[in-house]
């Protein structure tokens, strides 16, 4: 009887032993602001007197930004505010430029905060005319084939009408839709030269490039937003999504980031902004 009483207290001493360690370590993450490991799951959300800094993509440095978009953001959840600002929304597009990490591959983000340097080019194929012709990467523009030849034997036609587009083309094309249209509403469609996904090479207008033309209502684009990611190709302006990407809905436009990422983002339907500060960024 005896030794069942102190097996048992010994049992005791070991899970209140394991309570307190797990407390501590709780703790010990809020003191010193650990910033976790990119790609890892938040593992703690403990709050903190003003915040949550206890999240894996917590950056130490942006801690002012975050508790000044919090003041402006009540309504935002802390997980919110740290993604949004690692995206870079609290500030306004085009106002606080970095250069794109050429080292990040078929995962460059460009947008309204990352540019390319004008002289750069990708090594570009020729696509065949059957595709539409144009260039694009090879990786992304074998992926481009195979994903045309697999609709087509689903009886869906696509082809691409417009890949690469050269940092001079892409500053011709957005200096026209300005005197057209002004500064401001060109900048909902076109992107400034140097922020276009164009300009990597990695991304396809797919049968059409206007909003007129509703490629939403086809069966075209059906398929595409059925079967793309298979083929490592996502749909990078989303419709509802403009105060992240900076872009009306454009929904001719795909982005080749591979197939597992283009899986993950489908599963997750978030934007590749989003995905990005999330998965990918190096804090
Ligand atoms: N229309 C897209 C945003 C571009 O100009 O790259
Ligand atoms: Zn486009």
């Amino acid at each position: 009887m005896k030794k069942i009483l102190l097996l048992l207290l010994y049992l005791i001493i070991i899970f209140i032993s394991i309570f307190v360690w797990k407390k501590f370590l709780v703790y010990h993450q809020l003191e010193t602001k650990v910033n976790m490991q990119y790609n890892a799951e938040p593992v703690y959300l403990e709050h903190s007197n003003e915040f949550n800094i206890v999240n894996a993509n917590y950056i130490e440095k942006y801690y002012d930004r975050y508790l000044a978009y919090k003041k402006l953001h009540s309504d935002y959840n802390d997980d919110t505010i740290i993604t949004y600002v690692n995206i870079g929304l609290d500030h306004s597009f085009y106002t606080n430029m970095e250069n794109t990490d050429m080292s990040d591959g078929i995962l460059v983000l460009c947008n309204k905060y990352h540019t390319l340097k004008s002289n750069y080019v990708p090594n570009l194929v020729n696509l065949p005319g059957k595709y539409g012709g144009g260039q694009m990467q090879k990786e992304a523009a074998s992926f481009f084939m195979k994903m045309v030849d697999a609709a087509k034997k689903d009886g869906i036609s696509l082809r691409n009408v417009s890949g690469y587009r050269s940092y001079a083309t892409q500053k011709y094309l957005y200096n026209s839709y300005v005197s057209r249209d002004g500064v401001s509403k060109a900048d909902t469609y076109s992107a400034r030269p140097g922020t276009s996904e164009h300009q990597t090479g990695l991304a396809s207008d797919i049968n059409t490039a206007s909003s007129k033309a509703h490629f939403e209502r086809t069966k075209e684009y059906a398929w595409l937003i059925k079967n793309s990611y298979k083929y490592g190709f996502i749909l990078r302006y989303l419709e509802g999504k403009t105060f992240i990407t900076g872009y009306k809905y454009e929904p001719w436009h795909f982005r080749y980031v591979g197939e597992k990422v283009a899986t993950e983002i489908n599963k997750l339907g978030i934007t590749y902004e989003e995905y990005y500060v999330t998965y990918i960024m190096k804090g």
